[in-house]
């Protein structure tokens, strides 16, 4: 067991299944809808709660009625909510998902109105009581301070960053973190097909970390900061039942497996092993609330 503290955003999910994905300027009718937290960040913390670690999470909370499902679910999964920051303005960000049942897909359309978290709120947490930090690669000035600040504060403690989307200097962040988790998205926005390629050439950039590249049913990737290169096939459930968070599953189960010290063929067979799990079922609350 760990104590891991993220950094990064919840969201209100609103998921519409249906039975294929719509043309444009149809109208269909949604076989189900739920509604529930997500967050790249929180959905991270909530898996890794679920394999027994104990998580903390620093992000913005909008005083308003929807913030209350964000809460009760994190507080639900035993995630402590003290260095969160709450302001009377905004809304809680909300991601409206359509989920193709016919392949798992989904397809996310995201409205943001809420100040980000700052450096200024970083700061006040005493990072003595964590064995890892794990940030989004977002709102890059701050981040990039948080992440120098912990850097040198703390600097035996790992350092993981996300790097999903292809924001403009984001790559200012790699120096300062010690393990970097690519989505295929941003390999590709960098004009990459190939995954061992593209992280040949990031090892040169950034030989101090070790880098994971997931690349959705062909599995992930990796190379440790000695230069070697391995790689995971997916393991897909039977159905495939909901496909969102999958990355971020796949996140949480390279985290705990670096926290376990497992070589790098088994961190990556072990995170996509999860991942996979997590593409079988609904949501993700798939493992168990923590013991
Ligand atoms: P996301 O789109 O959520 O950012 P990816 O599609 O890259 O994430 O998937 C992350 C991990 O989830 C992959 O490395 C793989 O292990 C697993 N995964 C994703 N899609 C599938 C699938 N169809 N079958 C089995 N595993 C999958
Ligand atoms: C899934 C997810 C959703 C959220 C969106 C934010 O990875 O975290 O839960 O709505 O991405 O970009």
């Amino acid at each position: 067991m760990a104590r891991i503290l993220g950094i990064g955003i919840a969201t209100l999910d609103i998921i519409n299944s249906v039975a294929g994905y719509p043309p444009e300027d149809a109208e269909v009718r949604a076989a189900a809808q739920r509604q529930c937290r997500g967050g790249n960040a929180t959905n991270t913390l909530v898996v890794l709660s679920q394999l027994g670690h104990r998580c903390a999470w620093g992000g913005v909370i909008a005083e308003e009625p929807d913030a209350a499902r964000i809460i009760d679910d994190l507080t639900g999964f035993g995630i402590d909510l003290g260095p969160v920051k709450r302001t009377p303005h905004g809304k809680v960000p909300t991601s409206y998902i359509t989920l193709n049942q016919a392949n798992g897909s989904r397809t996310i359309v995201h409205y943001r109105d809420l100040p980000e978290y700052g450096y200024e709120d970083f700061q006040n947490i005493d990072l003595t009581g964590y064995d890892w930090l794990h940030f989004e690669g977002r709102n890059i000035d701050d981040t990039a301070r948080m992440l120098e600040h912990a850097q040198a504060s703390q600097p035996h403690t790992p350092r993981s960053l996300e790097i999903e989307k292809a924001r403009p200097d984001i790559e200012r962040l790699f120096p300062a973190a010690t393990l970097l988790l690519f989505s295929r998205h941003y390999a590709q926005a960098r004009g990459s097909d190939d995954p061992a390629r593209f992280l040949h050439d990031m090892h040169q950039r950034t030989p101090h970390a070790d880098l994971m590249l997931a690349w959705g049913e062909a599995g992930a990737y990796g190379v440790s900061r000695a230069g070697q290169l391995a790689h995971s096939p997916a393991f897909p459930p039977p159905r495939i039942v909901d496909t969102l968070g999958a990355g971020d599953t796949f996140n949480a189960g390279i985290i705990d497996a670096c926290l376990r010290r497992l070589t790098l063929s088994e961190t990556l067979e072990s995170a996509c092993r999860l991942a996979g799990r997590k593409c079988g079922a609904a949501g993700l609350n798939f493992l168990g609330t923590p013991a």
